[in-house]
This record gives structure tokens, sequence and C-alpha cells, in this order.
């Protein structure tokens, strides 16, 4: 079945339905998205969207301390538009009904590691979910955007589907619309689009342990790599110091702005340790405070360290963090009293299909926005709070872009359906979920917080296998999601193996044991 759209928008989270809004105006458009349409990242942010909104705060502040985590690969104009164009965005969510945590009639403004000053907007510590509420609320009732959830994004539709061979990126690849398996009805249906749009996300389930969501595949990443767009600085992983260690809780995220409250982290030996690695303590970048957890972990054979808030006024932690307090005691855990345990967890992906900061990547007719892209923001490394603010802000630029006549692609009739000859539902499924298993273990043992050359390659080597067998599985069976997400993790995998083997250096997210210090001949981007 082909379905004919002006505006094609893969993903349902803060990037995906802040650009749906916009573009309805002027078109027809629909979200295609892969579960329901609430699940997503952005449903699960807690902290907050980094903004100048107080007067004695400034731009000036802002930029400088997002360029500084960055560790000098963010690309300064990039850095100043999407600062500059914070606050509008904060009001844009307001007047679209979102409501933030105020004080004394203002906004409240939360405090997280990296940043000079207190500059969240949050809506107590479960902001995700009144973005994603407020903008899926809107969506619905607009008449011009249809959601189609369910229905998984499989591959992006080029002239290699016309026929043409495209073995490399070059600059007259066109992106003609998508191929979606819509999974109630088990079809792969042809959606031809004007302009289409990956606002897909991040991929934090590439690895074992990650705060990310089921649906944090990569799949946005790895389908633009297929059609050979270009993709940058890939091993820029972000690991969060602060997940909950419990064997129930999947690292569920224990937000930075508890630190940022005054929470002190403890090894099992009861000592504080941050100040042995960072004269900012638990509010050093968390890179840093990653790494350092990391180092306690190795150094003393323990499973976990602990957050503490003993010391803090615990009535007031309760209200300031309903959520998390409400989370921790399910485990039977205190968080006003307890020690918390928490482990790093992967987070956030700084690489991605690189785009300029309209969301413009390197194929026609096709944009990127939120974490899928890379548009230079993060650099190394990612300030707390600015990958929301990211998404809001790139997602309404990309949206005039995407409205120019030289951004639209005319509809093409010559794309032919899906086709699923010779494929059929072969019985060894178990191979999806072990290779699954099989490469986030690998993944976060040789190629997480800490690297070294010699770990990469163990990686490539285990990666290997894992992407010949599934390849295999691939072409005899018939598409399903999972078999598609595996391909979709080997494909990010290879990516932040290659990206990160290529960087001989450490730098930001990244560090290498036998590499530690940064090179000035690498201050550019990792492009694959
Ligand atoms: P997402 O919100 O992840 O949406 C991606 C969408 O694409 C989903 O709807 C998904 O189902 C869909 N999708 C994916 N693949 C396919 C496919 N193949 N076919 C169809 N649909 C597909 N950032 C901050 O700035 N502040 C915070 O406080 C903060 N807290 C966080 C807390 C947690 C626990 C996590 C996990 C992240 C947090 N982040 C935070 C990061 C931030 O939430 C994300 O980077 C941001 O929400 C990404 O938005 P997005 O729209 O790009 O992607
Ligand atoms: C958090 O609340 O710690 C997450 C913030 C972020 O990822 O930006």
């Amino acid at each position: 079945m082909r379905k004919h759209v002006d505006y094609l928008i893969l993903g349902s989270g803060a990037a995906g339905l802040s650009m749906a809004l916009e573009l309805a105006q002027h078109g027809r458009v629909a979200i295609v998205t892969k579960s329901q349409a609430s699940e997503s990242n952005t449903n699960y942010a807690q902290g907050g969207i980094a903004a100048v909104m107080d007067a004695a705060d400034s731009f000036e502040s802002h930029v400088r301390d997002t360029l500084i985590a960055g560790a000098g690969l963010c690309r300064e104009d990039v850095v100043r538009t999407i600062v500059a164009e914070g606050p509008e965005q904060i009001d844009r969510l307001q007047k679209g009904g979102a409501r933030f945590t105020e004080q004394n009639g203002a906004l409240h403004l939360g405090r997280e590691g990296g940043h000079e000053r207190s500059r969240i907007v949050h809506a107590a510590d479960a902001t995700g979910r009144e973005v994603e509420d407020s903008l899926l609320g809107r969506v619905h009732a607009d008449s011009n955007i249809t959601v189609y959830d369910y229905h998984f994004a499989l591959e992006l539709i080029t002239q290699h589907h016309l026929g043409e061979k495209v073995t490399r990126s070059r600059n007259d690849i066109t992106c003609f619309g998508a191929y979606v398996l819509d999974e109630r009805e088990d079809r792969v249906l042809t959606f031809l689009s004007g302009v289409t749009i990956l606002a897909t996300g991040g991929a934090g389930q590439v690895y074992l342990h990650t705060t990310n969501p089921g649906i944090a595949t990569g799949d946005g990443m790895a389908m633009a790599y297929r059609a050979k767009a270009r993709v940058a600085n890939m091993e820029f992983v972000q690991f969060h110091p602060t997940a909950l260690y419990h064997p129930e809780a999947s690292r569920f995220l224990i937000s930075e702005a508890v630190r940022g409250a005054g929470a002190h982290l403890v090894n099992l030996d009861g000592q504080r340790f941050m100040s042995e690695y960072d004269e900012r303590g638990e509010l050093a970048p968390r890179d840093i405070v990653a790494r350092a957890i990391d180092d306690q972990l190795k150094r003393h054979g323990h499973t976990h360290v602990l957050l503490s808030l003993a010391h803090l006024h615990s009535d007031e932690v309760r209200d300031h963090f309903p959520m998390i307090a409400a989370t921790c005691e399910q485990f039977g855990l205190d968080l006003a009293t307890d020690g918390i345990p928490v482990v790093p967890a992967a987070h956030y992906m700084c690489g991605g299909v690189k785009t300029d900061v309209n969301g413009q990547t390197s194929i026609r007719g096709l944009f990127a926005c939120g974490e899928v892209a890379c548009t230079g923001l993060h650099g190394a490394n990612r300030l707390a709070s600015n990958s929301l603010l990211e998404a809001l802000v790139v997602s309404v630029r990309a949206a005039v872009a995407a409205r120019q006549p030289d951004s639209q692609v005319p509809i093409n009739d010559r794309v032919p359906d899906w086709d699923a000859e010779g494929t059929s539902l072969p019985d060894e499924w178990i191979l999806v979920s072990h290779n699954r298993d099989e490469l986030r273990r690998v993944m976060w043992d040789y190629v997480g917080i800490v690297r070294s050359t010699h770990r990469l390659d163990r990686a490539r080597r285990r990666t290997r296998v894992l992407y010949e067998e599934t390849e295999d599985f691939f072409r005899k069976a018939r598409v399903t999601r999972s078999l598609c997400e595996l391909r979709n993790l080997i494909a990010i995998a290879y990516l932040i193996i290659e990206s990160a083997s290529l960087r001989q250096e450490s730098r930001g997210l990244h560090y290498m044991t036998d590499f530690p210090g940064t090179r000035d001949a690498l201050l550019h981007d990792t492009i694959i």
C-alpha cells in the first residue's frame, strides 16, 4: 500500500512532535512512530531544559558552559544560535499548555553539572512527560497531522531503490520517503513524501546498561548510514553517572538535579570521593563524574556507589523530586534518608546524522533533528539539559527550512514497493535475542566509559561475527521489528567502534587508556 504526504516525520518525541506542529500549517503531515506515540526518550526526561531565563544569567555564560563541556569540538555559531533561541522555545511550550515549576510567581530554575548558574526550566522531576503530553495533545487535535503508531520505519527510500547503485556518500542523493512496517497488519507500506524528517532519537540500547527506554535502538542513524548520509562523532557516547543500581529497576535515572540540589556521592567505605577527581566535586560535568565512579568501582571492587541526601531537609527532597522518590520507594528505598545505590549507564548519543543548525542532512529531501542528529551543539560532550533545548530549537528552524521549495522532492511514483520475495519465517528466532544480548554486553565491556585500542579491536572482531550471522538471517527472513532493531544496533556498534578507533586521543566523553591526552590534529569531527 502507498501513501503520499507532504511531510513524513519518523518519531514522536520532542523533536518530531514540535516539528509536526510547525509544518501542519503548511501541508499534510504523517508521524510514523514504532510504539505508542508517547513512548520516547523525551517522555523520561527528568532534570529539564537549559535556557537563559533569569536577568542575572546571560547567553554568554550558557554559551561558555556549553563550549567548555564540548572540549573543543562544538560549532560555536550553532551553540550561539541554539542558546539564543532557548527562551522563545520555553515561551512557546508554555503558550502550548506546558506547566513548569514556579516559585514566587517566576520559573524555578534548577542547577546541574557544568552549568555556572541555575538555568534548568523543569516540571518537578518529570519535565519530559510534561513536554511530551502537551505537544502530543496538540498534535492529536490537529486535523492536518495523522499519527501512525506501532509503525516501524525500516528504510529510507533513495535512488538506490530505483535501481541506481548508491555505494557511498555523494552530493546528489535524494530521499523520496520511507518503507514502513505496519506491525498490527504485518505489511510494509511505501510512504512517499516531499520532505522526510528523521526524529528517531538515540541509541542507548546498544549498551547493556542504559537509562534509555527500549525504543532507543538507533534506527534513524542506522537508516541514514545505509542511505549513505554523513554520520558524525559516534564515539561520543554520554554515560550518566547515576542510574539506580537495583536488579529490578532497569537502570532508572536519578537526575543530575539531585546532585544539583546538594546530594553527595560516597563509596561503600563511606568516603566522599569526588573532590579527589575535580574541584567542582559532585557538580563536575558528567563525564568526569562517570569516570570517577568507574574508577572507584574498579579500585575497590565494589558493584556501586551511594548517592546520599541524608544531610538535606527531607521534606524538601521529597517535594522537589516526587517521581524519583516514589520510584525509589517501590524498591524499598527512601530518597531522603537512605544511601541510594547508583552506577553509570549509557544515556545520550552526542554523535548522529550530520546536519546544519536547520536540520539539513547531506541528502536532499532529508532532515534530521533531536538526538538522532549531530548539529555541532554538543561537540565531544553534551552539557546537561541541552538536548531538549536542541530538539525544540532545531525542529522549529528545520520546519522553516523544509518548507522552502528547494527542500522539497517531487513525489516519485517509480519507487517500487517493498520486495519481500524469497523470505519466510524461519524458526531460528533465538538468534535475534541472543545476538542482541551479546552485542550489548560486548559494547558495555569493551567500548564503554574507558576504552583502549586492544578492547576496540576485540569488540570489532566480536561484532563482525554478529553482523554476518544477522545479515544472513535477514536475507532469508520476513521483516520484523526485533530483527530490524538488531541490524540497526549492529550498525550503531560498528559506527561507534570505527569512530572510536579513528580518534586516537582522549577528549570529552571519549577516553582511551593508550592515548590519555588530546591531540590538536584531531580537533575535528569524525565523519563516517
Ligand atoms: P525521542 O524523544 O527519543 O523520540 C524518538 C521517537 O522516534 C520515539 O517516538 C520512537 O518511538 C521513535 N522511533 C525510533 N525509531 C523508530 C523507527 N524505526 N520507526 C518509527 N519510529 C521510531 N535531556 C534534557 O535536555 N534534559 C533532561 O532532563 C533529560 N533527561 C533525560 C532522562 C532520561 C531518562 C533519558 C533517557 C534522557 C534524558 N534526556 C534529557 C535526553 C533527552 O530526553 C533526549 O535526548 C530527547 O528527548 C530526544 O528527543 P527526540 O525527539 O530526538 O527523541
Ligand atoms: C538528568 O536529569 O540528570 C538528565 C539531564 C540530561 O540528560 O540532560
